[in-house]
């Protein structure tokens, strides 16, 4: 199925000089459009509100269709035949019900050293492998918030599942993110254009939270740093669900005091724990082991666990 399947000019409401427009702004497609709300139309092109109004509701109809009601049944059969994203460490794999499913949002939060990153980057090198080899066939983005790209560590991981090395790096679009509102920019429409474009079947934020937890400091600024939060995984959803996307998000822990003890839970409060839809705590075992165990989760039972090592060629099952 084309990403791009219908032209900008082909809705109603849309002109040659307004599709100019949109594409000047970066939006390049219908499918694009409609992730937009009225308020974002308005502040990005300066249209009035109700072309706006009139240019989004066909957008949706043509994407969406007018029917937005589904048998449960249907919904159940499509969960089931969704294409499973696998990690190809069994354990991970198996914790996970036979790997990561599209449209939904797989938080890995932890302290230093647990293997997040090491994950994003083994996920980054398997959505290229067929899907008998339990990817996608697909390329990757990595929205790199804290310099923890390696390029070495993809040469390994990529030589263990026999992939030509520089082909897989060539399939990993790195963008370096500074701060809040440069997130927002890139998911919004760099992101969107690597899905439509380069076959980008996966989106990794390596971390979510540094980038706000920096940017908005102190008490007084929780509530607007929370909004701005909620706002980008909104965005992020919104993507994952009209292009059957795949999203991995990393997150810090903070110690929280339990009496006598301190306990670690992930950052990005309520807002963070509502907005994803597996979240995955990740915990040092002993030695090179690590554990990782659902915090949270629609379909996963609570705390079941996985173990897996972190090796020169990536990370493996125990
Ligand atoms: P923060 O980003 O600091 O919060 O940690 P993280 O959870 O992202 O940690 P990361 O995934 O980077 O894992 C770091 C662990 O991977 C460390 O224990 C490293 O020793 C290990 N590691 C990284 N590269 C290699 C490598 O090439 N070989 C081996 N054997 N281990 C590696
Ligand atoms: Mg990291």
């Amino acid at each position: 199925m084309g990403q791009g399947d219908i032209d900008l000019e082909d809705i109603d409401g849309v002109g040659p000089k307004t599709a100019q427009l949109l594409r000047s702004k970066g939006i390049l497609s219908v499918r694009h459009l409609a992730l937009f709300n009225p308020e974002e139309l308005i502040e990005l092109t300066d249209m009035t509100p109700d072309r706006v109004e009139k240019i989004l509701r066909s957008a949706r109809e043509a994407v969406f269709g007018t029917n937005r009601v589904s048998r449960a049944t249907d919904l159940a059969k499509n969960l089931e035949n969704t294409i499973r994203l696998k990690t190809n460490v069994r354990a991970i794999d198996e914790l996970l019900q036979g790997g990561l499913e599209p449209k939904a949002i797989y938080e890995f939060a932890g302290e230093f050293g647990t293997g997040k990153t090491q994950l994003c980057h083994q996920l980054a090198v398997t959505v290229q492998l067929g899907q008998d080899r339990g990817g996608v066939g697909g390329a990757a983005v990595y929205l790199d918030t804290e310099e923890a790209f390696s390029p070495s560590r993809i040469i390994n991981i990529a030589r263990r599942f026999d992939l030509d090395p520089n082909e897989a790096l060539d399939n990993i679009y790195v963008i370096k993110v500074v701060n809040a509102a440069d997130l927002e920019d890139r998911i919004k429409l760099d992101v969107v254009k690597l899905i439509e474009q380069a076959n980008v079947k996966l989106i990794i934020v390596d971390s979510i939270i540094a980038l706000y937890r920096a940017e908005f400091r102190g008490r007084e600024r929780l509530a607007e740093r929370q909004q701005r939060l909620n706002y980008i995984l909104d965005w992020i959803m919104r993507i994952a669900k009209a292009y059957n996307v795949y999203v991995v998000l990393t997150n810090q822990v903070l110690d929280v005091p339990m009496g006598y003890i301190e306990v670690k839970r992930p950052a990005g409060g309520n807002v963070l724990a509502h907005a994803v839809t597996h979240r995955l705590f990740l915990k040092k075992s002993r030695e090179d082991i690590k554990v990782m165990e659902v915090l949270d989760s629609p379909r996963l039972p609570y705390k079941a666990s996985a173990m897996f090592r972190i090796t020169d060629r990536g990370v493996e099952d125990v």
